[in-house]
C-alpha cells in the first residue's frame, strides 16, 4: 500500500505511541485514513514529522485534544444495546432500592465511562427516572467521561439528531426532549442539570471515587490485553461492594481479571457484580482443568453466580483457578457438580479480602 508522506517505520512508531498513550489502534490498512486525519493538525501546529507531534503533544494540551478529537470514533445512540437498560431496570435498580431501604442511604453513584456525546449517560438517567418511584427523593450522582473533549462539549449541550434518537420510545422522547430546529432535539434542562461530564483518558490516573454502577461499553475493543486488564482491575477497585459493571460482549473481561467479580447471566447477557467481602463463600478447587471448565459451563447455563480466584495449584497439571460461590448458592452448586460427575478436589469456606 502507498502512503503519502510518512515511512512505514515512522507510522508504526506513531501508532505505538497512540496505542500506549490513548489505547487507540490503527492497523496498516488504516494508515491512509490516519494520515488524512492528522494532516490538518500537522499543518496547524507546524509539525514536519510524526515524531514532532509526539514531542509537542507532551506540552501542548490543545494539540493533544485536537489529536484525540480527530482520531477517536464517537459513534453512539440512545439506548444502544437495550438489554443493558432492561438489566438496569429489572435487576440492578430493585437491588439498589432494597439496599437503600435497609441502610436508609438513598445515594446512587453511576459512571458512564467512554460516554462519547452523552447518549449512554442520558439513557441511564432516563431509565432511573422511569423506574424510581420518587426520583426527587434520591441523591443521584451520574458522571459521563470521555477521552475526546469535542464529544464531551457536545454532551454538555444535550442536543441530538434523529439518528442518535432512533431507538428511543416515542412516549419517552416526548417526556424528555424538546425540538430545537431541523433535526435537532434537546434534552430537557432539569435532566441536563442532573449529569456532569468530564474529559478523562481511562489510561491516565483517575480521581479516587466509588460507584454503584459502571458502564463502559464499546470503548476498550481495541485496547491491548494488558490495558484492558489494567483498566478492568481499576473499574473493579472503583466499585462499591455489590456494585455492577456493564461492558459490551466484544470487550468482556478475560477470566484472568475476573477475580473478585461475580458473573451474572441476566436478560441473555453477562454482567459483573463485585463480590461483597462481608459475604461468606465456599471455594471450589477442581481435580483437572476440564472439570473446572465443565463446572463453569454448568454455572453459566444454570445462572448460578460465581467468581474466579487465582490459587496455587497442587501440581503442574492442576487448574490455577478456583471458583467461589456464595454460601447460600453452594448447595445448588454441590448438587449440579454431583449430577454432572464433576470432580471437586476441595470445597471449603472462604472469605474475600
Ligand atoms: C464508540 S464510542 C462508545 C460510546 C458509548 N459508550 C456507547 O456504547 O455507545 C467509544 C468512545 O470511547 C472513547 N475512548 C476511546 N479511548 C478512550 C480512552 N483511552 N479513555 C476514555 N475514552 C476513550 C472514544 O472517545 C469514544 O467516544
Amino acid at each position: 500500500m502507498m502512503h503519502k508522506r510518512f515511512s512505514p517505520n515512522e507510522l508504526e512508531e506513531f501508532c505505538c505511541y497512540l496505542k500506549q498513550e490513548y489505547g487507540l489502534s490503527f492497523s496498516p490498512e488504516k494508515y491512509h485514513q490516519l494520515e488524512n486525519r492528522i494532516s490538518p493538525i500537522m499543518q496547524e501546529f507546524s509539525c514536519r514529522r510524526l515524531s514532532d507531534i509526539i514531542i509537542q503533544s507532551k506540552r501542548d494540551i490543545r494539540l493533544r485534544q485536537d489529536l484525540v478529537n480527530s482520531l477517536t470514533t464517537n459513534e453512539t445512540w440512545f439506548f444502544r444495546h437495550p438489554a443493558h437498560f432492561r438489566i438496569l431496570s429489572h435487576h440492578i435498580l430493585p437491588q439498589i432500592k432494597k439496599r437503600a431501604a435497609q441502610s436508609h442511604d438513598n445515594r446512587i453513584k453511576i459512571w458512564s465511562a467512554g460516554c462519547s456525546i452523552g447518549a449512554e449517560t442520558f439513557s441511564i438517567l432516563i431509565t432511573l427516572l422511569e423506574n424510581l418511584e420518587k426520583p426527587q427523593d434520591w441523591n443521584i450522582s451520574l458522571i459521563g467521561s470521555d477521552l475526546a473533549s469535542d464529544a464531551i462539549s457536545r454532551a454538555r449541550t444535550g442536543v441530538y439528531s434523529k439518528q442518535e434518537l432512533k431507538e428511543i420510545d416515542k412516549s419517552i422522547f416526548k417526556r424528555y426532549f424538546t425540538s430545537c430546529g431541523s433535526d435537532c432535539y434537546r434534552i430537557k434542562d432539569d435532566l441536563q442539570k442532573m449529569v456532569s461530564f468530564e474529559t478523562l483518558n481511562l489510561l491516565d490516573t483517575w480521581p479516587p471515587r466509588k460507584f454503584d454502577i459502571i458502564f463502559c461499553r464499546n470503548v476498550m475493543i481495541y485496547f491491548s490485553e494488558e490495558h484492558k486488564q489494567k483498566v478492568t482491575d481499576k473499574f473493579l477497585a472503583a466499585l462499591e461492594d455489590n456494585g455492577f459493571y456493564l461492558t459490551s460482549a466484544n470487550e468482556s473481561i478475560h477470566w484472568k481479571t475476573e477475580s473478585g467479580l461475580k458473573k451474572l447471566f441476566l436478560e441473555n447477557e453477562y454482567v459483573y457484580q463485585k463480590a461483597n467481602i462481608k459475604e461468606s463463600f465456599r471455594l471450589y478447587q477442581f481435580a483437572t482443568p476440564s472439570d473446572l471448565l465443565r463446572a463453569l459451563n454448568i454455572l453459566n447455563q444454570t445462572g448460578v453466580t460465581y467468581g474466579l480466584e487465582k490459587i496455587t495449584a497442587a501440581h503442574n497439571l492442576a487448574p490455577k483457578r478456583a471458583i467461589f460461590i456464595s454460601q447460600r448458592d453452594s448447595n445448588r452448586a454441590d448438587e449440579l457438580f454431583l449430577l454432572s460427575a464433576i470432580k471437586v478436589s476441595s470445597n471449603h469456606p472462604y472469605k474475600k479480602n
